[in-house]
């Protein structure tokens, strides 16, 4: 990465792997630990085989997800559900700053983008490890952010695939080449071993759940992985 192209780093937490019975007490908690987006994943028990929480606990959250001094922290929303759009408005609803949804999970990719923007939210494509990335010659003017996932959807605590290096590669040169500012995010597996690579590749948004969550303490953790991401940087 050249010095003279300096990534602006942002890390999000997912409260996928957070204590639900303290959802309110760990958004603050990780928050306040340095949390840049609180990643809010959404799942349908059809899309993907596990159920999570819906708009309404969105909403529960919103006026936790805020700095200590009240600046607002954007609540970052990944659909894995299928239809999409029905649910995309709900959450706008309920206070999401950014809605991303599976580009293979719908018929009407441009359609939902609109949607979501019309409802004034920045929007986003995510795309499974192994799906087509084509989607992007025609809706890169159109998005905000592009979400690679780095595990099969559906449970945290998995492991990272490697193959999704190459993978951010090719979207950071697609992100370069439009000249917009689009955030490039990566999710699933990321660590405190990883994540330098990660950025590397080209990724500048990372969502961790099992490796912030899992441990006792958020803001040394998020800590360790800033200061991986300063090292990728200056490399
Ligand atoms: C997986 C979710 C991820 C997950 C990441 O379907 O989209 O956000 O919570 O969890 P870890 O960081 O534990 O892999
Ligand atoms: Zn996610």
């Amino acid at each position: 990465m050249s010095p003279t192209t300096p990534r602006q780093f942002r890390i999000a937490p997912s409260i996928l792997s957070a204590d639900f019975a303290r959802l309110g007490d760990e958004v603050h908690s990780v928050i306040a630990a340095g949390a840049d987006w609180i990643h809010f994943d959404v799942m349908d028990n059809h899309y993907v085989p596990n159920l999570t929480f819906g708009p309404m606990i969105c909403e529960a959250l919103r006026s936790h997800a805020q700095k200590p001094d009240g600046a607002p922290v954007p609540i970052d929303v990944h659909l894995m559900v299928q239809p999409v759009d029905a649910l995309a408005a709900a959450f706008a609803d309920a206070g999401a700053d950014q809605i991303s949804f599976h580009a293979d999970a719908g018929p009407h990719v441009h359609r939902s983008v609109q949607a979501i923007k019309d409802k004034g939210c920045r929007a986003g494509l995510v795309f499974n490890p192994a799906a087509s990335l084509d989607v992007l010659d025609w809706m890169i003017d159109d998005i905000d952010l592009i979400l690679l996932m780095s595990v099969n959807p559906g449970f945290g605590g998995q492991s990272f695939i490697e193959s999704v290096l190459r993978r951010i590669e090719a979207v950071r040169k697609r992100i370069d080449a439009s000249g917009r500012d689009i955030r490039l995010e990566v999710d699933g597996g990321i660590k405190l071993e990883n994540i330098a690579r990660v950025a590397a590749a080209g990724a500048d948004t990372f969502v961790a759940g099992s490796a912030i969550f899992g441990k006792p303490d958020y803001k040394g953790t998020i800590a360790a992985m800033r200061a991986e991401l300063a090292k990728a940087q200056g490399a």
